[in-house]
């Protein structure tokens, strides 16, 4: 049985063929936006295990013997799942492999923002200066209250840590369920609210139709205390033409972006003249454990895929 690994951004395979069945011919390929290379390379295989390779409805109509997709992600926007679907292919992800990494990385972000880390990191090496002076003012984090837009998953973790911190958190999330919000000692209330009263705030909303854009003016002309602003899900979500104009005029204080609204960055757009801005290069989900999860546990779907007579997949995506 053939299987294709289309495509991995760690320059190496050996983790996924250990985890895949011991008789499978494995092809390993390094293709991530040509279709008809990609059509040839599956040609015959069963199962492809891809990051961002592009599964689109012609590609998948020209591969009659694949039976399942596996993604070596969380994401899944590069596979048509709706024609995977109607075409019996089974996709499956691993949604969950990175939720500690990316509500580490939200809090490094916050607590590095609010503490100055970057400032006096640069102020020691590049100007010489011993000087706690140069920082502009900080405050104590115990007692501060963080906001959270969007109130899923990876944000709860964050959450706990924030309480560690002795932090009050305040959330938006017109899904979350109360009982939730109430476990998690989580007072509800809208964006513009968040605004008047929070000292840092965590943006982390899927990005959705429903979704874009929609940290903007209703966010940046409500702050009250010149807040942080940090977003660790994507950068369409929030409207940085309108967050650039509130870090020049000083409503935020300081931006950390772990994304920007297109990646790869647009080193000439608007956010990168900003000069109190930390930016991550879309890093909050990676670790080396979490890589070498979320790479055994893709394997892991397609050997159960395939001898378990399609059964023992974690996560199989759905069509919206
Ligand atoms: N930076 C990274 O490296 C990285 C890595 C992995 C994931 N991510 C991002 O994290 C996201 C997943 O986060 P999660 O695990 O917390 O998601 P989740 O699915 O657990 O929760 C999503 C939350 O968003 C809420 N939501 C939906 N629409 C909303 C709206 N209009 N306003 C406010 N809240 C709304 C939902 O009710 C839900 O509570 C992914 O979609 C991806 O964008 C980023």
């Amino acid at each position: 049985m053939k299987i294709v690994i289309t495509d991995v951004s760690w320059g190496s395979y050996d983790v996924e063929i250990s985890y895949l069945p011991e008789d499978a011919e494995v092809v390993c390929e390094q293709i991530t936006n040509d279709e008809d290379r990609l059509i040839e390379a599956c040609q015959g295989a069963v199962a492809a295990m891809s990051e961002y390779a592009p599964f689109t409805r012609r590609v998948l109509e020209a591969l009659p013997d694949l039976k399942i997709i596996s993604s070596t992600a969380m994401g899944y926007d590069n596979i048509d799942v709706e024609a995977a679907k109607e075409l019996g292919i089974t996709v499956a992800n691993v949604p969950d492999y990175c939720f500690d990494e990316v509500a580490e990385h939200a809090m490094a972000l916050a607590l590095g923002a609010l503490r100055n880390i970057p400032g006096y990191d640069k102020s020691v090496k590049e100007d010489k200066k011993w000087d706690f002076a140069v920082a502009p003012k900080l405050y104590r984090i115990n007692g501060m209250t963080m906001g959270f837009i969007g109130c899923g998953r990876i944000p709860r973790k964050a959450m706990n840590m924030a309480k560690g911190f002795g932090m009050k958190l305040v959330g938006y999330d017109p899904y979350l369920p109360k009982e939730i919000a109430d476990e998690m000692g989580l007072t509800m209330m809208s964006i513009e609210e968040i605004g008047e009263c929070a000292d840092v705030i965590l943006s982390h909303v899927p990005l959705m139709p429903s979704t874009a854009g929609m940290v903007s003016k209703n966010l940046f002309d409500h702050v009250k205390k010149s807040p942080v602003f940090l977003n660790t899900s994507r950068g369409g979500t929030v409207d940085y033409h309108e967050l650039s104009q509130a870090l020049k005029d000083g409503r935020i204080r300081m931006a950390a972006l772990d994304v920007v609204d297109a990646e790869p960055a647009d080193f000439d757009s608007e956010i990168f003249t900003c000069d109190n801005v930390i930016f991550t290069p879309h890093a909050a989900f990676y670790s080396e454990t979490a890589l070498e999860e979320v790479r055994r546990r893709s394997a892991q779907n397609v050997t159960n895929f395939l001898t378990q007579n399609g059964g023992k997949i974690e996560y199989v995506v759905k069509p919206e």
